[in-house]
Order: C-alpha cells, then sequence, then structure tokens
C-alpha cells in the first residue's frame, strides 16, 4: 500500500510541482518568442500575482532558466530574456552528415563508419551516427529528427522497409543516400558490393572443392543476405544440382550466436542422416557468423575444412580465425568513400540528383577453412599489408 506523505513533505512536493509549472510556462514564453530576445520579463511581484504562488517560487523557477541559458539578472534592472541563448547548434547549420546504421556490434560497421567519417572529415563535414538497431519504428523516428537537423543522411536501411519514412524525406528533398542495402522500388542513390556475385563466387568454390552439400547460415534478412541466397542459387544451377531448401538455415539472432546455434542445429540434423562420411560445405552470410559455427564446430570434434569447408563474407578478422577463414572480401574503403560522394553530390544538385546505383565487385580470398592447401599465411599478409 503507498505510505501516506507527511505533510512536510506534501508541502514540497507541491512547491516543486509549482515551479515546474511556472518554469514551463516561462520556457514557452521564450521559445515561442512571447518573451523576445533581450525583453525584461514582469517583476517578481507581477509573476506572483500572475501565477498565485509565492516569490520563493518564483526566483527558483528564474533560477532554473537562468543556469540553462535563457535568462541573465542585470543588477538593479531586472530579469532579461538572454539574447543568444547557447543552445545546441542548429545542426543543419552546421555541415554535418549524419550516418544511421543498423548495429554497431559488428566491424563491419565499425569499418564502415571509420571510413565515411574520414571522407567526410576531407570534406569539411562533421558526422553524426545513429544506431536503429535493425528496429523500423526506431529507424523512422531517427530519420524523422536527423533530417531536420543534417545537411544529408548516409542510411544502411534496417530490414523493416521503411517506405513511408524514407518517401517523406524524398518528398522533402531532403538529400539522403543509401549504403550496402537498399528499401526496393525507391530510386535512391545506392553504393553496395555485388552481393549476388560474391554468393556465386563463395559458394562456387565450395563446390569446386567437392562439397556437394552446401549449408547456408543467414541472420535476419536485409537485401544484401538475399542477394548472396541468389548467387547461392546461380553456382548450385550451374553445377546442375538442385536448389535444397533445407539446406539454407535462417536464426532470429545475429553475429555469432547465429552461425552457433544454426551449426548445432545442422550437426543434430547430419547426425541422424550421418554425413555418411561425405564432406560437407557451409557458407555464412558474414565473418561473424563464421566464427560461431566454428566453435559449434569444434565443439563437435570436426575437422575443417576436411569433414566442413567455411566460407564466410566481409573479410573482416577472417584471418585471424584458427585455421584462417576464406572470406568473400567487400571493399569497405570504397564503400565508405563512395558514399560520401553520392551523398555531397546528392546535396550540391539539391537533392534532384538521378538515382546513380554503383556495385562494388567482391573478391573471394580463399584460405585453410576451405583449402587446406591454402598457401595463404599470416606473416605475408601483414608484411603484404604493411607495404
Ligand atoms: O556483417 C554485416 C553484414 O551486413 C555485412 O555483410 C554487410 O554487407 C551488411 O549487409
Amino acid at each position: 500500500m503507498k505510505e501516506k506523505m507527511k505533510p512536510t513533505q506534501k508541502r514540497r512536493s507541491d512547491a516543486r510541482t509549482l515551479r515546474q509549472h511556472v518554469l514551463e510556462d516561462i520556457r514557452t514564453q521564450i521559445q515561442n518568442q512571447t518573451f523576445a530576445p533581450g525583453e525584461r520579463l514582469p517583476s517578481i511581484n507581477a509573476l506572483c500575482q500572475k501565477y498565485g504562488v509565492s516569490d520563493i517560487t518564483i526566483r527558483a523557477a528564474l533560477r532554473e532558466l537562468m543556469h540553462a541559458g535563457y535568462l541573465e539578472s542585470q543588477w538593479r534592472s531586472g530579469v532579461f530574456v538572454k539574447a543568444q541563448r547557447e543552445q545546441k547548434p542548429n545542426l543543419a547549420g552546421e555541415k554535418v552528415i549524419a550516418l544511421l546504421v543498423p548495429a554497431l556490434n559488428n566491424p563491419f560497421f565499425g569499418d564502415i563508419i571509420h571510413e565515411a567519417e574520414e571522407q567526410c572529415r576531407l570534406a569539411d563535414y562533421r558526422v553524426l551516427i545513429a544506431n536503429s538497431t535493425d528496429d523500423a519504428a526506431l529507424e523512422a523516428q531517427q530519420i524523422k529528427k536527423l533530417s531536420q537537423q543534417v545537411a544529408g543522411l548516409i542510411v544502411m536501411p534496417s530490414r523493416g522497409r521503411n517506405y513511408v519514412a524514407y518517401a517523406e524525406l524524398m518528398e522533402k528533398n531532403v538529400p539522403f543516400v543509401f549504403l550496402d542495402r537498399y528499401v526496393e522500388r525507391l530510386s535512391v542513390p545506392f553504393v553496395g558490393t555485388d552481393n549476388e556475385q560474391g554468393g556465386y563466387l563463395a559458394t562456387r568454390h565450395l563446390l569446386q572443392m567437392g562439397r556437394r552439400r552446401v549449408f547456408v547460415l543467414v541472420e535476419p534478412d536485409g537485401t544484401s543476405y538475399e542477394e548472396r541466397l541468389c548467387g547461392y542459387r546461380r553456382a548450385l544451377k550451374e553445377e546442375g544440382i538442385a536448389f535444397d531448401s533445407s539446406l539454407v538455415l535462417r536464426s532470429p539472432l545475429f553475429n555469432d550466436a547465429c552461425g552457433y546455434m544454426l551449426t548445432k542445429e545442422l550437426l543434430l540434423r547430419s547426425g541422424d542422416e550421418g554425413m555418411g562420411g561425405e564432406p560437407i560445405g557451409i557458407f555464412a552470410l558474414n565473418d561473424c557468423i563464421a566464427r560461431g559455427s566454428y566453435m559449434a564446430l569444434k565443439e563437435a570434434g570436426k575437422s575443417i575444412p576436411d569433414e566442413v569447408a567455411v566460407v564466410g563474407f566481409d573479410d573482416i578478422s577472417a584471418v585471424f580465425l584458427d585455421p584462417p577463414l576464406s572470406s568473400v572480401r567487400q571493399d569497405v574503403r570504397e564503400l565508405g568513400t563512395t558514399a560520401v560522394r553520392l551523398l555531397l553530390e546528392t546535396i550540391l544538385s539539391g537533392g534532384r540528383h538521378p538515382a546513380p546505383v554503383v556495385r562494388l565487385q567482391p573478391e573471394l580470398m580463399i584460405r585453410q577453412s576451405s583449402n587446406a592447401a591454402s598457401s595463404f599465411s599470416l606473416i605475408e599478409h601483414f608484411v603484404g599489408n604493411a607495404s
């Protein structure tokens, strides 16, 4: 049962409520310029009469508004509305670009942010990073708010296909571009990897390594993953292998957890039918998924690549897995650079820029996770990168 307030507690609570009411009413009048910048406020007595409160309550409310930068007291003259309140800068007036990503807990997005931020800095723009957590409702709120604050947006859209939110941006001629993923049927500048080709290269390689059954591990869908699956099916068809949907495993989880759980499921199922001594292939649609798959395979005592050959996507930290992971490399630097270039062109053209679509070619990096005879060497890799 809620404890009854003591009389003194009740008085303090009432005073706080009254003070808050006075504070908010005066602040609203400042914000809507009923009290103009530089204008002198009515006297304490006048305010006491207006709000029907004590002078203590009025003085407390005015003190808070002074601390917040709305008011200033001038000796023997009174209290005035601050001419230039130190407000949060209206970012739209500054050269600021928003970068809206669907997640931050995956190194791919960190690398994209790194490259885009560097390019924006070179163009004398600041970058405002926002994370939609792949949630369509949150993404719609962020788009609405960010579009009023910045010069333009680079968006990696959530899987929620926020047509209304993006259509509103287009109606308002807000400059924005899609990066890595897109919303179908919206004519918006876009840069991404040729994911279909990447899925084809990964799958063809596994088939060439003698894996007639290639499982695909998929986290919640985005256009990039669906395109990779198209490439997977093209490679199967080219080899005359019928598509078997039971080999495409989807999880509501992300990253390593997705790979770990789906591989456990895969091994359970293979256990029933028996892998029949037949080595299989796993195409993980990003390297984090592949990393989780490794964990489950090692727990089950499976050897990589002899029993299970694994290929990932992104080629980010793939070289540090044991054995080094074969992966489809995305040119993250070019993705970030191109996204900024497309957005700046859109800003300069006033948003009426035609909607170019730029597809970057992926590269399959073959290492020991799919080909034991691979000559990949970590030392040479670093020496090569250092030179
Ligand atoms: O690792 C995150 C994945 O989602 C990447 O492959 C990137 O293309 C994004 O779509």
